[in-house]
């Protein structure tokens, strides 16, 4: 085998919730999290000859430097495994939206030490690639899983939940980009007054409640945005719910917000209405 594509599927934030900036300049976090069928496809292919790695996407070719998540995790890879990458081409599609709060390139990573686990017959488990990939980056160890997940730690400490039950997903990102490290230190700076009740959250996934868990979503970084941003979050959610969602919420630090419907029909005219507005909206479901 010299050819194969993994799937980098998207991830939600069902609950995010910072509850202190660390020593070493990270923040503990405590998130229930979710992935959904918005994926991008990773294809990895070995070579005959070995003249270096390279990257691709369908966006332009990439650098392969140590800035891109996907070339790290190849270089994670290998310096774990000894596994000879130089014969490595990676081509990404990529449809998850970028900068968006939805993991689409920590998700990219995960997806590239998935594959080279296979490509290279090196018999890793999931949780020994998770492990690796905390080197790569904080949500790399959920996404080498992929499933629900509490999150606790940097992102890397996981304790695999129920799944969330049958439903549709309508994700849209308006069209602002947020910095990571610039909300992280924004929110130093703000007094959180509301947190997410992470237990009742799990507490109805448990019962496979979706209105429990809907009516409990809650990301405490919506308080650290401007103003003027909060107001296009919040007019996003209005429209989810106007259309039937049964919560909505901001996932990761944003901007991309989603909202959970039984109806397959209310998701898609929700969609409809969002995406006159912004480009990057999609009904997904659970994976
Ligand atoms: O680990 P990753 O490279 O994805 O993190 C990007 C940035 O987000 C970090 O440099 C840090 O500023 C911030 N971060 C944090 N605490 C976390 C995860 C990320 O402060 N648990």
């Amino acid at each position: 085998m010299n050819v194969l594509t993994e799937p980098a599927w998207a991830k939600l934030n069902l609950s995010l919730d910072v509850l202190g900036r660390r020593e070493d300049g990270f923040h503990d976090l405590k998130m229930v999290m979710q992935s959904v069928s918005l994926c991008d496809q990773v294809t990895l292919t070995l070579r005959e000859t070995g003249d270096g790695l390279t990257l691709s996407t369908n966006l332009g070719f990439l650098p392969a430097d140590g800035k891109n998540i996907a070339a790290i995790a190849a270089h994670a890879f290998a310096a774990r495994t000894g596994a000879d990458i130089s014969r490595l081409d990676i081509h990404i599609e990529k449809r998850i939206p970028v900068c968006a709060g939805t993991a689409g390139g920590s998700s990219d990573g995960a997806a590239v030490l998935r594959g080279l686990n296979r490509l290279f017959g090196t018999g890793m488990s999931l949780e020994e690639l998770a492990v690796l990939g905390e080197q790569v980056g904080s949500d790399v160890p959920y996404c080498v899983l992929g499933c629900t997940a509490l999150a606790e730690g940097r992102g890397e400490r996981l304790t695999v939940l129920p799944s969330l039950p049958e439903c549709y997903i309508v994700l849209c990102k308006p069209g602002f980009s947020v910095s990571t490290p610039e909300l992280f230190r924004a929110i130093d700076g703000v007094k959180i007054r509301c947190r997410p009740d992470t237990a009742g959250l799990m507490d109805a996934l448990e019962r496979q409640d979706l209105h429990g868990v809907a009516m409990r979503m809650f990301n405490v970084f919506e308080q650290a945005l401007p103003p003027k941003r909060q107001t296009v979050i919040q007019e996003v959610k209005n429209i989810l719910i106007q259309h039937g969602a049964l919560g909505a919420c901001m996932s990761g630090s944003g901007p991309t917000v989603f909202g959970i419907f039984r109806a397959e029909a209310d998701a898609k005219s929700a969609a409809a209405e969002l995406g006159a507005s912004w480009r990057d909206t999609f009904v997904t479901k659970p994976v």
